[in-house]
């Protein structure tokens, strides 16, 4: 039996969990950096680094004692390699190194949007391959064709904005706190989506399966100089709606170009119910992971270090290399 200890350090969130084949996920510890953030307005990655190095160890002994095992337990170590902050990654990969050195067990780096999908497998009711993967947090918005595990095929992204990056900016802009996205969804319930008129970009024929989030942020900057501090939840509304109702478009035309009959949901924005009740709609099956495995999290990692480890994949020398930008195309070994 293989007991992987995976580590996420991409961004704002320490993250660490244990898995089993058998038992599943058997630790999870997560501490996030919201406050030390909060007064900025977003994430200083100065900052973050000297966080994760004060937290990530303490929460790989507090996940241990959760487990109830000591560490001559773990088999393998899963870290996040990227993509993410540089410094970020760089305390959870030397971290991770530098304890599989010393338990003399292999360490295993793990893509950050492959872990986000493997969440969806971890759950019981679990898509199987082949399938369409939309992946939405706050560093991407994609559309793969997932055929196996390790076989992705791009079929649109963002140009600009990722759709997480447009919540956030636009919570911002109407002076809620960060991170935005959670907080313009609660807003949004008050408002009246039908007031504003947004546009749902790039969702012409043409367009194909690219997305565009930053003119929706612009939309809601002259909305809200031009209508003022009363129009929040309604501008809220309706920005949550272009976004979603976007996202949706582009994921009945993946399908249909695809051929593919089942959806999988993943990453930060997968959490907001506005998102998750729209794409239910659609006529096939569509998998969410749960709310707590969609925005950043260790139990991701440890998965998807196990499906790599299983497969023989770790690293093979004690080098540190992380790689903060990385197409999920690119993975090899
Ligand atoms: O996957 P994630 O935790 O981190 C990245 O890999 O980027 O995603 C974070 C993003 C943030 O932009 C956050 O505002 C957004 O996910 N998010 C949401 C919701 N919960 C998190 N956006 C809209 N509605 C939500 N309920
Ligand atoms: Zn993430």
């Amino acid at each position: 039996m293989s007991v992987i200890l995976g580590v996420e350090s991409s961004c704002d969130e320490t993250a660490v969990a244990i898995y089993t084949p058998s038992l599943g996920i058997i630790a999870h510890e997560i501490y996030s950096q919201i406050d030390l953030h909060q007064i900025y307005g977003g994430v200083v990655p100065e900052l973050a680094s000297r966080d994760h190095i004060r937290k990530t160890l303490p929460l790989i002994q507090t996940a241990l004692e959760c487990a109830k095992l000591s560490a001559s337990a773990i088999d393998a170590i899963a870290y996040t390699r990227g993509p993410g902050l540089i410094g970020a990654l760089m305390v959870g990969a030397s971290i991770a190194k530098a304890l599989a050195y010393a338990w003399q067990v292999p360490a295993v780096g793990v893509h950050h949007m492959e872990a986000h999908l493997m969440a969806a497998l971890l759950e019981e009711r679990a898509p199987a391959y082949p399938f369409l993967a939309l992946l939405v947090s706050g560093g991407h918005t994609q559309l793969v064709q997932v055929n196996d595990f390790g076989s992705y095929i791009l079929l649109g992204q963002s140009v600009d904005d990722a759709a997480g990056e447009a919540f956030d900016k636009t919570a911002k802009l109407l002076g809620l706190p960060y991170p935005g996205g959670p907080h313009l969804a609660r807003l949004a319930k008050t408002g009246n989506p039908n007031t504003f008129h947004f546009p749902r970009p790039m969702t012409d024929r043409l367009s194909g399966l690219n997305f565009s989030f930053s003119g929706l942020k612009t939309h809601a900057v002259h909305c809200y100089q031009k209508n003022g501090v009363a129009a929040k939840a309604d501008i809220a509304a309706a920005f949550e709606e272009a976004v979603i109702d976007t996202l949706f478009i582009k994921c009945q035309r993946a399908l249909e170009q695809t051929n593919l009959h089942r959806l999988v949901v993943v990453g930060g924005v997968s959490a907001n119910e506005q998102l998750r009740a729209k794409l239910a709609q659609l006529n096939i099956e569509v998998y969410f992971p749960r709310k707590e495995y969609c925005t950043d999290n260790g139990a991701m990692v440890a998965f998807t270090g196990y499906q790599r480890f299983s497969r023989g994949f770790y690293d093979k020398d004690q080098t540190i290399q992380v790689k903060p930008r990385w197409e999920m195309t690119e993975i090899t070994d």
